[in-house]
């Protein structure tokens, strides 16, 4: 297994590409499952969970070719001649679970793995299941797999989410372009990401209106043509390069992204003391005075991302007072606590607060990854710690970010990756 080392005490400059959004990526390649044409989708990170989506594509019969020197997958659906998301898939990502929505309304059943707890959390599926029954699906759920039938096709339908679930807007939403007649989803989440679905949708004929806000309209068509899209820009790596940057005294450019996807993790990074500038293609974050504390609590877009969360938490460290950060998507996203700890933080836990005593000297020291945004938060803590740390578990992060070492080292970071000892 590999681990990461990290000297720290390095600060960063320079500017670095944001690779497309895995958020956005990893439901736009299950939508190309609603044609019957070779989709194009340009932009796709290199990530261990974009092959995780290729082997559930291959799985059910699709055609995929990546081109990895372009970023582009070619998929093609004419071929898809099953209908089922195994375990071993399932079990690596759960958003393997957004396969539901496009084949119950391509082929009227769909068969998927329940997929477990996770390290952050028990991450139910019912409001998924709740809007496709809605849209005339039933489900029976045996032996550890979710199975779904809509014999007579699906038909549109007025939904009304309990909570703003991104998994189950997206799969909803691809199951209501191919239902029949008119949909309404209400309280629907607004994250950039399914916005880029939507644009993905429609290049492929769909027929939706209102997303970004909290009611998505659909009307319903009888068939759709092939994809063609431009994956949007990783708010959530960029966000991360930033407080990097930050966290090193440094000053870090980020290309290819605009402000406008992420203005609550601006907005905290102003407020604590960096300043802030951006142009319509890039965002520069730079550090100019001690850092002051901030009060976060992680929201449904617009408000603050719970994939932020950690790496924020990191960069709180070092800013002069308390600071304290509520987690109110997922109840056990605090993982990464006790590895900050280790690394020398004052951090306090009370219920889903994080209280943060800054600023502190971090010093290297042995710690472990324990999901995606808890590895690229230890990065962030390395880059500053005194001396050499490591951190094992690495495939956590290789999820999610695509050759994060070659990036911090070109920004000046002294990160290696090597075999665990
Ligand atoms: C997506 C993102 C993930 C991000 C999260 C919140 C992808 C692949 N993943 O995950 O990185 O952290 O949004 O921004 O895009 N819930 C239910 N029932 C459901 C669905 C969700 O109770 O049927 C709960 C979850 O347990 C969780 C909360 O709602 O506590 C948020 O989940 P959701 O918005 O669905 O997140 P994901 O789509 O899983």
């Amino acid at each position: 297994m590999d681990r990461l080392r990290i000297v720290g005490g390095n600060p960063l400059f320079g500017s670095v590409e944001i690779s497309g959004a895995k958020n956005a990526a990893l439901p736009i390649l299950f939508a190309s499952i609603l044609s019957k044409q070779k989709s194009i989708i340009k932009n796709v990170p290199l990530l261990a969970d974009i092959n995780t989506t290729l082997k559930v594509l291959d799985s059910l019969g699709l055609k995929t070719l990546f081109k990895l020197d372009e970023n582009t997958m070619e998929i093609d659906g004419s071929s898809l001649n099953a209908h089922e998301a195994p375990y071993e898939l399932v079990s690596t990502m759960r958003a393997s679970v957004l396969v539901l929505g496009p084949l119950l309304a391509r082929k009227g059943i769909a068969k998927v793995s329940l997929p477990g707890g996770c390290a952050i959390g028990a991450r139910p599926v019912d409001i998924h299941l709740m809007a496709l029954e809605k849209l005339g699906a039933t489900f029976v759920i045996e032996s550890g797999y979710i199975e779904g039938k809509a014999p007579n096709g699906l038909r549109g339908a007025k939904i009304n989410f309990p909570f703003p679930s991104v998994g189950a807007t997206e799969n909803t939403l691809m199951a209501c372009v191919l239902a029949k007649g008119k949909s309404e989803i209400h309280n629907v989440a607004r994250e950039p990401e399914i916005v880029d679905l939507a644009i993905a949708l429609r290049s492929m004929g769909a027929k939706i209106s209102g997303e970004g806000t909290s009611v998505i309209y659909v009307e319903g068509v009888e068939s759709l043509h092939a994809m063609n899209h431009r994956v949007a820009p990783d708010r959530i790596e960029a966000a991360t390069f930033l407080c990097a940057g930050l966290m090193t005294k440094g000053k870090v450019t980020v290309n290819g992204i605009s402000a406008e996807f992420m203005t609550s993790a601006l907005d905290f990074l102003t407020q604590a003391g960096a300043k802030i500038s951006d142009t319509p293609t890039s965002i520069t974050a730079e550090y100019v005075k001690e850092l002051s504390p901030l009060i976060i609590t992680t929201e449904p877009f617009p408000g603050f991302p719970t994939d932020m969360q950690a790496q924020f938490m990191a960069l709180l460290t070092q800013a002069n007072g308390n600071s304290i950060i509520s987690e109110t998507i997922f109840e056990n996203r605090f993982m990464h606590v006790a590895e900050l700890i280790r690394l020398g933080s004052k951090i306090k836990i009370k219920g889903n607060e994080a209280i943060i005593t800054g600023p502190v000297q971090l010093t290297g020291a042995k710690v472990m990854a324990t999901d995606l945004r808890a590895s690229a938060c230890l990065i962030i803590a390395g880059l500053a710690a005194k001396g050499e740390t490591f951190i094992s578990r690495v495939y956590h992060l290789d999820r999610g970010y695509e050759q994060i070492e070659m990036k911090l080292t070109k920004l000046g970071a002294k990160i290696f990756r090597e075999k665990e000892k």
